[in-house]
């Protein structure tokens, strides 16, 4: 009874954000059925116990700039270009030297065990099937080594540096160890964000918790975290990492041999110091809306970071990307690279592996199809003038 009016509920409400559904349409039973990644937004919600949903859904406060990251696409049109040949286009683009076959990134999202039981393993055999990069999470369920040799690319190592520099140290030499090129520190959260969705629906979920969620000390919780295997915590009173700032990034830069980009910036200011202080890249990121409740859309914060990098540094934009479109707008206002979060968990919570796989075919699709019918036959070709901003 509990689990029926708990759907009702959702179905009706903006804790999911998919297209509404036509009467009667019935939820997809294999990955091939899906006409775009919100048919998994479905499954997922469907097949995940309330607690998991709601760390997956949620945002903070009221879920403002949740929505806002979504309706910020609005803010651009696109300006299509006709009778230009684009029967080959080509989506690639390079990082660092390395060529990926598409500019859709994986985002770092922690504890996907929590979806399904292969979690970040079979998330990496679905990015290597389809020629993705994949970046991992510090909270990740399956270790580094793991997902490195399930992926042919290793992964990029996204770092929550706790206020520990012992343990900041350690997961850096590990995943350099695995063979991670790059690090990728995540600004946005100096302390934990207010998520009262999440915290909603975990009251609805009636399992025993406790069976999988160690409560006490912080070296106890963190057992179950992979990263933190053989790394020494037992001093860490705190997760975050309330008192970092700028000189953090040199730091990280001497005692690293990865290239080190930052995740998190949502304005001009911070992007340019960002490269004042060596960072080799960044990520504007409101991390899904789960950081400050700013009410503002990355998308539209895009161009004044662009803007202020002046080509510097390669620039990844994260949060609300759901369709082709916004993959393309994205690139046409000057992104390197688009990453994806929620979407690709909703593959990996209904399908698993194949899920995700097709997850990521269908923004590929979707995205060749936009550049086909803007008339850009390549990545490197999209500039401002496919975009319209609107008033
Ligand atoms: C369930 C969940 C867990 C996340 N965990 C992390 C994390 O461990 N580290 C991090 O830097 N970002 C984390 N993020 C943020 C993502 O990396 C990314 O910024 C965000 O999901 C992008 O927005 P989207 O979900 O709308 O695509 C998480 C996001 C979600 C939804």
């Amino acid at each position: 009874m509990h689990r029926r009016e708990l759907l009702r509920f959702l179905a009706g409400s903006p804790f999911f954000m998919g297209l509404p559904q036509i009467p009667g349409e019935k939820a997809i039973t294999s990955p091939e059925e899906a006409f775009s990644v919100f048919d998994f937004e479905r499954v997922a919600r469907d097949v995940l116990p309330p607690a998991h949903w709601g760390y997956l859904a949620t945002g903070v406060d009221g879920d403002r700039t949740l929505h806002r990251n979504r309706e910020g696409f609005d803010k651009f049109g696109i300006r299509a270009r006709r009778l230009v040949d684009v029967r080959e286009v080509d989506t690639s683009v390079e990082m660092f030297g390395t060529r990926w076959e598409t500019p859709i990134v994986l985002a770092p999202v922690g504890s996907q065990k929590a979806f399904h039981p292969e979690g970040e393993v079979a998330v990496a055999r679905a990015a290597k099937n389809r020629g993705h990069l994949q970046i991992l999470s510090t909270m990740t369920t399956s270790s580094v080594e793991d997902v490195n040799a399930a992926h042919d690319k290793p992964v990029w190592y996204q770092l929550y540096p706790t206020a520990s520099w012992d343990v900041t140290e350690g997961l850096l030499k590990r995943a350099e160890r695995a063979g991670c090129p790059a690090v990728v520190l995540t600004v946005d959260l100096p302390v934990i964000s207010y998520r009262e969705t999440a915290q909603r629906l975990a009251r609805m979920d009636s399992r025993d918790c406790s069976v999988c969620h160690e409560t006490g000390p912080i070296y106890f919780r963190l057992g179950r975290k992979p990263m933190f295997d053989n790394v020494d915590v037992t001093g860490l009173t705190d997760l975050d990492a309330p008192s970092l700032t700028w000189s953090f990034i040199e730091r990280l830069k001497e005692h690293t041999t990865m290239k080190v980009l930052i995740k998190g910036i949502v304005g001009r200011e911070d992007a340019a110091l960002a490269v004042e202080h060596g960072a080799d890249g960044l990520i504007v990121s409101n991390h899904g809306g789960r950081a400050e409740e700013s009410g503002v859309s990355t998308i539209e914060i895009l161009p004044e970071v662009i803007d202020a990098v002046r080509g510097r540094i390669p620039v990844i934009i994260d949060s609300g990307f759901r369709r082709g479109t916004d993959i393309f707008k994205a690139l046409a206002l000057g992104a390197t690279a688009v990453a994806v979060g929620r979407p690709y968990i909703w593959g990996l919570a209904s399908f698993g592996q194949e899920g995700v796989e097709m997850v990521l075919t269908t923004l590929r699709r979707e995205l060749e199809l936009a550049m086909r019918l803007a008339g850009a036959t390549s990545v490197r070709a999209l500039d401002g003038s496919f975009v319209r901003p609107k008033t």
